[in-house]
């Protein structure tokens, strides 16, 4: 039997309220899982894709963790090694949680591991990315940077991917709420202005370093007050229509903040404690479920490892 590898990547839950494009952090589930091993025939091969419903692309060129994995050979001066890959979809695409990002993550750290791990996490960051943007066409690194390093992860450049781990504070779980919507990310990204008003900016700045501050300081009450979208959140929200009574909701049932996780329609919290956590998910998927509007929920703490070997 040849050497073969298996790896899981992570969901993650990008912009954070506070981040746009530069902040995010990983799910310990759901996640992708994508098997690689070596083959007798040329090259880079996709070889089976389950739970996509048939619509996942086998060529490499177009398939985001085939791609990913295949500029990474690229870099390496691999590209005549045979390598088959299994792609195993494990959540949903279009949710707003990073479904690209997992497989583009998953795809780049299996092959890593299949050739004995010649590069760090972060030395393969950028194939990730590349594979990633092939399937919502920018390069911003908010959700597969997570998904690849795990934690909760600020890039303070994308295009330079200067990205910097943050601590999380002991006990702050998130709740996440996916509703069967449909949104497509290039959608999401259509109805923003690119223009910004001063004070918003003003806001939405004191906001992401309050945020920051209030990791560092385990400060619950000031990532609190600071976990407001003044920026994005407002021209989204009418993409979910019951967005305002679900953050009520969660709100109400003593979440710290409350936001939509990355391009939507999914959304998420963050409490301090999980028992907290658990009842928050629950009265925000009271509000789809109210509305008719089947739901997942999770409820994870950060995950600390992201891609991984399993
Ligand atoms: N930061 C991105 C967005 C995440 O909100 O559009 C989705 O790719």
């Amino acid at each position: 039997m040849k050497k073969e590898v298996k790896v899981f990547a992570p969901a993650s839950v990008a912009n954070v309220a506070v981040g746009y494009d530069i902040l995010g952090f990983a799910l310990e589930r759901p996640g992708d899982e994508i098997i690689v091993r070596f083959a007798d025939h040329e090259g880079l091969q996709i070889s089976k894709i389950t739970g996509d419903n048939g619509k996942l692309p086998y060529e490499v060129q177009k398939n985001t963790a085939g791609f990913a994995a295949q500029c990474l050979l690229e870099h390496l001066g691999e590209t005549k090694r045979g390598i088959e890959m299994e792609i195993h979809k494990k959540m949903p695409f279009g949710s707003g949680l990073g479904s690209s990002a997992a497989s583009s993550a998953a795809g780049v750290w299996a092959v890593n591991e299949l050739l004995g791990t010649p590069l760090s996490k972060r030395e393969v960051l950028h194939f990730a990315v590349l594979g990633e943007q092939i399937a919502d066409g920018a390069y911003h690194a908010d959700n597969v940077a997570p998904a690849l390093l795990g934690g909760m992860v600020l890039i303070r450049n994308n295009k330079e991917l200067d990205v910097h781990q943050l601590p999380v504070p002991d006990g702050l779980v998130a709740s996440v709420v996916y509703p069967h919507i449909k949104i497509l990310t290039k959608d999401a990204r259509g109805v923003l202005s690119p223009n910004l008003p001063l004070p918003k900016m003003i806001q939405q700045c004191g906001n992401l370093a309050g945020m920051i501050i209030g990791l560092y300081q385990s400060d619950f009450s000031l990532i609190g007050r600071s976990l407001k979208d003044v920026v994005i959140e407002p021209q989204r929200a009418q993409l979910i229509p019951p967005f305002y009574e679900v953050k009520k909701a969660a709100l109400a049932a003593g979440a710290l903040g409350c936001s939509i996780s990355g391009a939507g329609p999914s959304i998420f919290a963050l409490s301090q404690g999980r028992e907290k956590a658990e009842h928050v998910a629950q009265a925000m998927a009271q509000v789809f479920n109210n509305h008719q509007i089947p739901v997942e929920e999770f409820v994870s703490s950060v995950n600390q490892s992201g891609a991984i070997k399993i």
